[in-house]
């Protein structure tokens, strides 16, 4: 549970926040936080592939304006700097600071991936990630939104929960590295009003700009 001061100073950041397309210049940076966030990385072709050949996918990055990374923790500058994103001009390229992608088909959206910096995490950029993929997935009339995650991932189930993901199953052994289980997630509600009003309760909670 966070305090009334952390909720505000989250709300601030993550409307500042803005989702844009992945493109293929953001796959550096997304690399670099892919590689930070899981154990067994997507390669860099599994990214040009799902934007340039996958016409059922949407992979987005989650970006800040420079001027709000003015003081970013020291390792995130540092990786800022090597990755060419830092500059002294008050309009320089944004920083991106997570990304997602979900693959929408026959009235089913699966969330393949999302991961936000590390540096940047607890501060309501996940969540804005995420909204973003499920307005979409709304906009395509998904009827269902599914996802796995390792059983151990308690920071992203508390995420997925709050958004209305259920545990719906489990798969064995799921993940190569270690052969952890997958606990399987749906929203089955999604399609419904009632989870509708709970999804603009979470946006306006999390202060995201008008679409
Ligand atoms: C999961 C992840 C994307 C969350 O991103 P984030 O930007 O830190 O998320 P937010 O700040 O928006 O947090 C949203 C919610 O997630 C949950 N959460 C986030 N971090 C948490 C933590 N360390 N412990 C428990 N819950 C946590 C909380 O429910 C939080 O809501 P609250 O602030 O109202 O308590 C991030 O931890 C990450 O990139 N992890 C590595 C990659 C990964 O595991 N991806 C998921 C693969 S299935």
């Amino acid at each position: 549970m966070s305090s009334p001061t952390e909720r505000v100073s989250k709300a601030r950041l993550s409307a500042r926040v803005r989702i844009a397309p992945m493109t293929l210049d953001d796959i550096p940076a997304v690399m670099a936080i892919e590689r930070a966030s899981f154990p067994r990385p997507w390669p860099e072709r599994a990214y040009r592939y799902e934007l340039t050949e996958n016409p059922n996918a949407y992979f987005i990055v989650a970006h800040l304006p420079i001027t709000d990374a003015a003081s970013p923790p020291s390792p995130w500058r540092k990786l800022a700097a090597r990755l060419g994103l830092l500059t002294p001009a008050p309009n320089g390229p944004p920083l991106v600071v997570g990304f997602a992608g979900m693959w929408v088909q026959v009235g089913e959206a699966h969330i393949a991936t999302i991961a936000t910096h590390p540096d940047w995490r607890g501060r309501g950029i996940g969540q804005r990630i995420l909204l973003a993929l499920l307005r979409e997935a709304q906009r395509r009339q998904a009827q269902t939104v599914t996802l796995e995650v390792r059983v151990s991932n308690l920071p992203a189930q508390r995420l997925y929960q709050k958004y209305g993901f259920r545990e719906v199953g489990r798969r064995k052994a799921y993940y190569q590295d270690n052969r952890e289980d997958a606990l399987l997630m749906t929203i089955t509600d999604f399609a419904l009003p009632d989870y509708q009003a709970r999804l603009d309760a979470l946006a306006a909670a999390l202060a995201e700009p008008a679409a």
